[in-house]
């Protein structure tokens, strides 16, 4: 039933209808100077899927998703949404899309609580007031529907964990609407066990019939939640693949030397 399709030299990639198509990327590129970032780098997101964007330091990981997110600008290729041709200037154009991220840093802030932090700047108001009794409840929903269990929407996030800090930064990409939820090394500073209830999290964005891009360079800790995956190196797509028909040995030499199969030669 599905066809194959050969991209980026040595894809592995189904064919899907374009219904099922969120993104389509074709040859993005964003160079800094002399630095080329990301080179040409062509691959489509399906709808509710996890795609695991996998790459050692320097891969263009980031570059990547700072242009699906409109923080950067392309410098070459066309990006298309929902089958619409998108040109993002501004984090606000990527928003409007549909696509929210979530960054290392979350950008959250520690002083207010839980509540203002999910809308933050986009409070809801009665008359000339912010409406914080409507806040909150929309906030507990919120946090309810994605099965995030903090104690109150009224505790300052400085009291939270890492991994709760985490997650009210998911609700916050996610109460505002988005279908496409980006996260940037989402585990990268959090425990075991918060690190588990970050990947629970994920699974349930993609439960209520979101579609999750997350980036990581820890391949054993986000196979579990894949469905598929893309190895960027040196700033190039080196390979897509479903996770039903790669192995991590595949995967790690894809990371590593940009090809399923380890060079031939011998130093020794
Ligand atoms: N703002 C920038 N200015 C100059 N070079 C950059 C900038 N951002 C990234 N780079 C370079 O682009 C390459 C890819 O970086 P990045 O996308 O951050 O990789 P990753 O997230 O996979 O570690 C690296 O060589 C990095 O040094
Ligand atoms: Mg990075």
């Amino acid at each position: 039933m599905v066809g194959h399709n050969v991209r980026n030299g040595d894809a592995d990639i189904d064919d899907p209808s374009d219904a099922d198509i969120v993104i389509r990327a074709m040859g993005l590129s964003k160079w800094f100077g002399h630095v080329r970032a990301l080179t040409d780098a062509s691959f489509t997101v399906r709808s509710g899927e996890v795609l695991v964007v996998l790459g050692d330091n320097g891969a263009g990981k980031s570059t990547l998703i700072k242009l699906l997110s409109g923080l950067y600008d392309l410098d070459a290729g066309s990006l298309e949404v929902h089958g619409v041709r998108v040109r993002f200037r501004r984090p606000a154009d990527a928003a409007a899309a549909g696509i929210a991220t979530v960054y290392q840093d979350l950008a959250l802030v520690e002083t207010r609580d839980v509540a203002a932090n999910l809308f933050l700047g986009r409070e809801f108001t009665w008359g000339p007031f912010v409406d914080r009794a409507r806040g909150m409840r929309e906030a507990d929903r919120a946090l309810k529907l994605l099965g995030v269990k903090i104690p109150s929407v009224k505790v300052p996030i400085s009291y939270l964990s890492g991994g709760q800090r985490q997650a009210v930064a998911v609700a916050r990409a996610t109460v505002h609407g988005a279908s496409i939820v980006i996260m940037d090394e989402p585990t990268a500073a959090l425990g075991v066990s918060e690190s588990q209830r970050v990947l629970d999290l994920i699974t349930d964005l993609r439960a209520s019939g979101r579609t999750v891009i997350v980036i990581s360079h820890n391949l054993q800790q986000v196979w579990d939640v894949a469905d598929r995956f893309m190895v960027m190196r040196l700033g190039r797509v080196a390979g897509i693949r479903n996770r039903s028909t790669t192995s991590v040995d595949e995967l790690v030499r894809l990371i590593v030397y940009g090809s399923p199969t380890e060079p031939s030669g011998d130093a020794t």
